[in-house]
């Protein structure tokens, strides 16, 4: 029996091995078709899939379309995340909206799931609330945000 357990060890660490490998090209190949699949109107960021497909639409129209598709509004955790919004943005040449808004309570921001706040990248004397209606959120080529109207129509970026 002794003999009979190191050969299936050794069984065992083959097989592991084998997996492993398999597991590489596995990756490499999703890598691979995620990139073609995602040029040139969406990015990864870690585990974050930024899309667009070039429409416009309100603050409203903007994320019942996101919902519709499964996915939801941007809205960037983080400066990664942030700067691929921006990326996005650059290659549009169209601003979009964030799924981050003050509709509830004036001057807090939050994420559509009610989330606060985390990360912030407003543009300096942002958010102002200009003229009392400003509770949307839109991104600069500069990658900087600015509350805005969410009446305006912005590009549609979705998250998944
Ligand atoms: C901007 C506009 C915009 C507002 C910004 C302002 P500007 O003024 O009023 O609606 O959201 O906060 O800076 O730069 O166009 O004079
Ligand atoms: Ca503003």
């Amino acid at each position: 029996t002794q003999l009979c357990y190191h050969s299936e060890l050794d069984r065992l660490k083959t097989q592991v091995r084998e997996l492993e490998a398999q597991l590489k090209v596995l990756q490499a190949t999703v890598r691979k078709a995620q990139k073609v699949l995602l040029f040139p109107n969406g990015m990864t960021v870690g585990e974050k899939i930024f899309k667009t497909e070039g429409s416009e639409g309100n603050f409203e129209t903007s994320k019942a379309v996101c919902s519709q598709t499964g996915g939801l509004l941007a809205s960037p955790r983080n400066s990664a995340e942030n700067s691929a919004i921006q990326q996005i943005v650059a290659r549009h040449k169209k601003m979009p909206f964030l799924g981050i808004n003050d509709i509830q309570t004036e001057g807090i921001f939050k994420h559509l799931n009610g989330e606060a706040l985390g990360y912030s990248n407003w543009a300096s004397n942002e958010p102002n609330n200009s003229e009392g209606k400003e509770d949307c959120v839109e991104v600069h080529s500069s990658g900087k945000w600015n509350d805005r109207s969410c009446a305006e129509k912005r590009l549609i970026i979705y998250e998944y």
